[in-house]
């Protein structure tokens, strides 16, 4: 409760309050919003949040882990995550969304979601990790990192086999797991980028965005060359000019890392965003027919994102990786440089 994000949760759940106090409507969107979704079995909902004692987990299956990640901040990354996970908890999937970003997490207003608690409640033992996902509709859960993901890569055993446990969890009651990480190629960041299956790297058209995804890019293709790594183009005027900055950062690609980087789709510049940040819902709930909402779509059909991952992660072995990644001195990791390709 004491570290910033948890300060901001707490503020940003006093202001959702006063919202739907004030306007039921949007409370009556929010209902509506989650109303498609057929009730997962093994899953139950209480008072927005999983129940333990009523979980029935699923087979034993390891979940496909999707990071979301820019160079640049500000491009879209914590939208595309939001949106992503309700359009496929829409299609059947049971999306956790990890809000990763350390110093900034927002994703949670995005989904109009307080949750009371994070990692770091598991981490100090005091919560399980069921305790900490937070329903958002029912199959969609928000996992809070806090302040639990800056300490991931000083933990210590009794810690560090309390947030495995509740991890190996995971794995059971969910198909995906999107993380949502902080811009940029700082050490915590690359920590999840290097222990993923699946990349997709957000840039908008704009040339410094651009120069920083490539930094991304090349960190990635260096560090988790095996890694499958997708580009989202936000904040499009037009779909051929996300095709091409599509294009133009293939050429670099190419060029410096002998490598492609799979184009997944643009989402348009469109005022209905702002909008339903404003209303605390993601605008593929409140606005399902806007430009954006239709760029998300095609996003989710291009990357396939609705069927099993064809070499899953494993959300235990992420973890793994994480630390590895964290604790290990790889300095060459943070030497790239956009200047020098
Ligand atoms: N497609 C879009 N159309 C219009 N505005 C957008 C669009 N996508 C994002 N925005 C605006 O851009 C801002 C940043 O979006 P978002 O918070 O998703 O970025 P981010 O990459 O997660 O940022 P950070 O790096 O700080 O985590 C938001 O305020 C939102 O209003
Ligand atoms: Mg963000």
């Amino acid at each position: 409760m004491s570290d910033q994000a948890q300060g901001l949760r707490v503020l940003a759940g006093r202001v959702r309050d006063h919202a739907h106090a004030a306007r039921p409507a949007a409370a009556a969107a929010r209902a509506r919003s989650s109303a498609p979704e057929a009730p997962v079995p093994g899953i139950a909902l209480v008072n927005g949040r999983l129940h333990a004692s009523r979980i029935r987990s699923a087979p034993p299956r390891r979940a496909r882990v999707v990071a979301v990640t820019s160079g640049k901040g500000g491009v879209g990354k914590s939208n595309l995550s939001a949106n992503l996970s309700i359009a496929l908890g829409r299609r059947g999937r049971r999306v956790v969304v990890l809000d990763a970003d350390i110093g900034l997490a927002n994703t949670h207003i995005l989904l109009g979601a307080a949750p009371p608690y994070s990692l770091e409640h598991v981490i100090a033992g005091t919560k399980s990790i069921r305790d900490v996902l937070h329903a958002v509709t029912a199959n969609v859960h928000l996992l809070a990192g806090g302040g639990g993901i800056a300490n991931i890569g000083c933990l210590t055993p009794p810690h560090r086999t309390a947030l495995l446990g509740g991890l190996r969890d995971l794995d059971t009651v969910c198909d995906l797991m999107l993380i949502d990480t902080g811009a940029g190629v700082e050490r915590n960041v690359v920590a999840f980028l290097c222990a993923v299956n699946e990349v997709i790297v957000v840039t908008t058209p704009e040339p410094t965005a651009i120069a920083n995804a490539y930094a991304t890019v090349k960190i990635v293709s260096q560090q988790n060359p095996a890694a499958r790594m997708m580009l989202v183009v936000n904040m499009v005027n037009s779909s051929s000019e996300g095709a091409a900055v599509s294009s133009r950062l293939n050429a670099i690609t190419r060029q410096f890392l002998d490598r492609e980087v799979e184009y997944a789709g643009c989402i348009p510049l469109d005022p209905a965003v702002p909008r339903a940040i404003r209303q605390r819902i993601p605008f593929v709930s409140c606005m399902p027919r806007c430009a954006a909402a239709a760029g998300i779509d095609k996003i989710v059909r291009r990357l396939g994102l609705a069927g099993d991952a064809p070499r899953p992660s494993s959300i235990e072995g992420f973890l793994s990786s994480v630390q590895r990644c964290i604790k290990s001195n790889k300095e060459a990791l943070f030497d790239a440089s956009i200047a020098n390709p």
